[in-house]
């Protein structure tokens, strides 16, 4: 077996990845057509292309309004989870959702987490993948919403939702504007995480980790350029959950992964974990994540065992099921290893 395939089957845990950016081309084609929703073309493929997350978000959101019944949330989290294991050989994953892209346009927030839960549980019956879900914050909503949306949340609560996130353009909206919402999710026993330097100075994670009280960051890349927060996340092994392609589209050169600031993060001794963050929407999938990234750094599978692992020791699943997904995955990778070529 060459490395790439290698690679692709590696089995593995996703932690940052937004329900609403996986969504297919075809079903969202399918979903506007259904709900007669107007699109700049009849190739929903081609709305793929942007370089700002300015512009992604503006697709992200038109991808979300063709959402509206139970059912179109349900067939779109259960093909986003079967993508994910069909291409990328995924165990578990921890889910975003943006609630108020939903709610904003006047869905019930029932009808959305209902259909997640729909597709998730027959994701779990089907393919034997556990998704769970994270409500996020859009930074560019108002104060009070969020705090609103965390209300919904902990009042209709499926136990496969589990944790509070944040996302959205991160340059003009910072963490501490959420601080209520996330002590109203704390309070609530939700578990916290949130979006910081994707596109934003160090003291983002600093603000998440010590205001919002997160407990993993997602993205991170700026961390690096504060060598004093470096060592301390380092130190208290916060896990860095990053995506290699969606980022250098965003923000660094989309066609040279070699630059990529995550290989500097491995370097300074951080703990990451790989992820395909919106991978439709970005021409990519969690396999290829790994290969692209894997193989640009040039980190041999000792390392990839070591990302695996940080996802499920990052994962907020039971310690149950995280001893069994190490024996699992560290079964998986033994048998892999034993077929790759050198
Ligand atoms: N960053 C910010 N907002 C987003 C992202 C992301 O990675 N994905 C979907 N919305
Ligand atoms: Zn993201």
């Amino acid at each position: 077996m060459n490395y790439e395939e290698y690679l692709r089957r590696v089995p593995k845990v996703e932690l940052h990845c937004h329900f609403e950016g996986t969504v297919r081309p075809q079903t969202f084609a399918d979903l506007a057509n259904k709900h007669g929703v107007e699109l700049p073309t009849q190739d929903a493929d081609k709305l793929y292309d942007y370089d700002s997350i300015y512009e992604f978000l503006k697709i992200f959101a038109m991808v979300s309004s063709t959402l509206r019944d139970q059912e179109d949330f349900a067939r779109a989290a259960f093909e986003s989870i079967e993508d994910g294991v069909k291409l990328g050989n995924l165990k578990y994953r921890e889910m975003f959702f943006n609630p108020t892209l939903h709610t904003g346009r006047g869905i019930p927030y029932k009808t959305v987490v209902d259909g997640l839960v729909d597709g998730a549980r027959e994701a779990e019956r089907e393919l034997g993948v556990k998704c769970r879900l994270i409500a996020d914050v859009y930074r560019q909503d108002a104060p009070e919403v969020a705090r609103e949306m965390v209300e919904q949340v902990l009042e209709h609560r499926p136990e496969e939702v589990i944790g509070l996130g944040m996302d959205g353009a991160e340059a003009p909206d910072p963490p501490e504007k959420f601080v209520e919402a996330y002590r109203l999710a704390k309070k609530g026993g939700l578990r916290l995480t949130a979006h910081a330097c994707e596109d934003a100075p160090a003291k983002n994670v600093a603000t998440c980790l010590d205001v919002l009280g997160v407990e993993r960051i997602d993205h991170g890349y700026h961390v690096l350029g504060d060598p004093e927060l470096v060592k301390r996340t380092r130190d208290e092994g916060i896990t860095y959950t990053v995506c290699p392609t969606a980022t250098a589209v965003c923000y660094f050169d989309a066609d040279d992964l070699t630059k990529h600031p995550i290989r500097q993060m491995v370097d300074e001794g951080l703990t990451i974990m790989i992820n395909s963050d919106d991978p439709p929407m970005f021409h990519t999938d969690i396999g290829r994540e790994y290969v692209g990234m894997v193989q640009a750094a040039e980190w041999g599978p000792d390392r990839v065992r070591e990302f695996v692992m940080n996802g499920i020791d990052g994962s907020w699943a039971s310690d149950d099921e995280k001893r069994q997904m190490r024996q699992e995955f560290e079964r998986e990778l033994d048998e892999l290893d034993a077929q790759l070529e050198r």
